[in-house]
């Protein structure tokens, strides 16, 4: 249970409900794969983001945007970290105010950066040389009216995070950010402060993501900490990355206790209490709030190797257990506290090995084709890395709430794989 979004309930029968409503008669309604996301899940922890880091903080949208989300997590008084044009325009479209925007990105294009002037974004958290180049250049040819945009420098604090090295980014050998042990850090500072079309007030680090020891967050905050304490600037962001349990045994430390750790940290260093300090965390926002919803096709055993259980999505829907070997679990929501004592391999229906759901599930006996299966935890970097490989639509996204759902994302159909075509 601790793996579900905070609404899930069983019913006497141990059929398993999200937000009021049960999860088989969701897949009924809106077909299969669906990913289901708890609305006052996600309200909780943004409302928790904001309690334990104050204004600022903001929801790392690439874990999963739609207008509904890039809303949601406005009206809980969070800002919006966007990486891209792309993810730019969605939180405009959803009528997020672009002050309470933060763009960030390692090769920001000009017409990123342009669209990012034009509109007002809040902060940009620049990443390079060239970038600040390029913002120079655009900003010296602004009206001299204009607002100033406010920057951060993004630093690496040379700290090795303890996760998969795909998505470490706090070590020297990076191509994110300004190293603070090489004194490029430095050296950007004083470039900006030399501009006078950007506003410096701050620095950002972040050291990667599913981070789940404190220790590391301890040890960029003190480095980030110490090269902001000599530069006297109003703000300090350490990014985000914090990790959470996606299969049984695991824990993650609370946004509460990642914030408190991070602030003594800083407090160690010295850092003086009237500076923001902020992060922006995107999977521990909304990872645990959703679960995707498949139906079993075919049931192959394999005597003497093994069973294969194969699902009506895969690595469209979900890449990272072929990308990052990332493990799941998986249960019948029609019996969602049954025992699960045999062993399979939950596989997709792509064409290709490596197309793994989950690579050693545990399921109930009785699991039969035609059975709707549940993976929890798919609420980040499921939606939002999924592709159309094999032409497979993406699924609908829907939020449940109160006895409610909402479709906020809908399925693609035929139409939509054949609209690019010329
Ligand atoms: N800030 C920056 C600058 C980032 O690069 C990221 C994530 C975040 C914040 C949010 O990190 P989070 O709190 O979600 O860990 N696709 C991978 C994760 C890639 C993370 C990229 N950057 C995965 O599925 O595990």
């Amino acid at each position: 249970m601790s793996l579900l979004p905070d609404s899930a309930a069983l019913d006497p029968a141990g059929r398993l409900s999200v937000g009021g409503l049960d999860l088989l008669a969701l897949a009924e309604l809106h077909g299969t794969p669906l990913f289901v996301y708890d609305e006052a899940h996600i309200r909780a922890r943004c409302a928790e983001a904001v309690a334990a880091f104050g204004d600022g903080v903001a929801y790392a949208t690439k874990a999963f945007l739609c207008k509904a989300m890039a809303r949601l997590a406005y009206e809980e008084g969070m800002c919006l970290d966007v990486a891209t044009g792309g993810e730019l325009e969605v939180a405009l479209a959803a009528g997020v105010p672009a002050s309470r925007l933060v763009l960030h990105g390692n090769n920001k294009s000009e017409a990123e950066v342009a669209r990012a002037l034009d509109v007002g974004v809040g902060r940009i958290v620049v990443d390079s040389f060239d970038e600040i180049a390029l913002i120079g250049r655009l900003t010296d040819s602004r009206a001299s009216g204009d607002p100033r945009p406010r920057v951060l420098v993004r630093v690496t604090p040379g700290v090795e995070a303890h996760t998969h090295e795909f998505v470490r980014t706090g070590q020297e050998d990076t191509k994110f950010g300004f190293s603070v042990a090489s004194g490029a850090a430095t050296e950007a500072v004083a470039a900006l402060e030399l501009m006078g079309g950007v506003e410096l007030v701050g620095v950002h680090a972040h050291i990667g993501s599913q981070v789940f020891d404190v220790e590391s967050f301890e040890s960029a905050a003190e480095v980030l900490g110490s090269f902001a304490v000599s530069l006297g600037l109003p703000e300090l962001v350490i990014g985000g990355g914090l990790g959470v349990a996606y299969v049984h045994g695991e824990h993650a430390p609370s946004i509460t206790e990642w914030a408190q750790a991070t602030r003594a940290a800083l407090a160690n260093v010295g850092l003086p209490a009237d500076i923001r300090v902020s992060a922006e965390p995107g999977r521990a926002i909304v990872a645990s709030a959703a679960i995707t919803l498949y139906r079993v096709g075919a049931i192959k055993e394999l005597p003497g190797i093994r069973t294969y259980v194969a699902v009506d999505g895969g690595m469209s829907d979900n890449p990272r257990p072929v990308l990052y070997g990332s493990g799941y679990e998986a249960f019948l929501p029609r019996e969602a506290a049954a025992e699960r004592p045999r062993a399979v391999r939950i596989v997709g229906k792509h064409c290709e090995t490596g197309d793994v759901v989950v690579d050693e599930a545990h399921v109930p006996a009785d699991l039969a084709v035609g059975d709707v299966l549940a993976t929890p935890v798919t609420g980040a970097y499921g939606y939002s890395m999924a592709s159309n490989y094999n032409k497979v639509p993406r699924p609908p996204v829907v939020f449940v709430s109160r006895g409610e759902a909402r479709v906020v994302v809908r399925g693609e159909t035929v139409e939509d794989l054949l609209r690019l075509d010329a």
